[in-house]
């Protein structure tokens, strides 16, 4: 009798522990929504007339991150970059804004040369 009163209670202590316990650490250690931590990419521009146009349309397919990447180069290697980026690449990015933009390139991350 008293060997069945101990068996009860360490039934229940079980279960209590499985329904309990278990799945809390489960939930924890495996739950479906993770955290990450995403990387912090520097794509901070020079100041100058036209940064907001090229922050917001070079940045459409990659970091504007590639501009400070190049060395400077002059003006109409810029120009044509500019235009590669929209005939081979389809960038959305009308005549005027092309030329405001290709104008702070060639300010900002151009040589003397023209
Ligand atoms: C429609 C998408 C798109 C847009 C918008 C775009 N690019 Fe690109 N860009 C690309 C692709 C594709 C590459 C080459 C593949 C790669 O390296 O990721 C590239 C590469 C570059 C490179 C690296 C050198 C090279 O020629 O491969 C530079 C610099 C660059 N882009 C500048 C710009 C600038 C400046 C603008 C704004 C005028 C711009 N991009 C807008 C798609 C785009």
């Amino acid at each position: 009798m008293k060997k069945n009163i101990v068996f009860a209670i360490l039934v229940s202590a079980g279960a209590f522990l499985i329904q309990h316990h278990v799945p809390m650490v489960q939930a924890e250690e495996m739950g479906p929504v993770h955290s990450i931590t995403l990387p912090t990419i520097p794509a901070e521009l020079k100041e100058g007339a036209g940064k907001d146009k090229v922050m917001t349309l070079c940045g459409i397919c990659h970091s504007p991150d590639y501009i400070p990447m190049q060395p400077r180069l002059p003006a109409k290697t810029w120009d044509s970059e500019v235009h590669k980026m929209i005939k081979v690449f389809g960038a959305p990015i009308s005549d005027e804004d092309a030329k405001t933009i290709s104008s702070y390139l060639a300010a900002q991350y151009g040589t003397d040369e023209k």
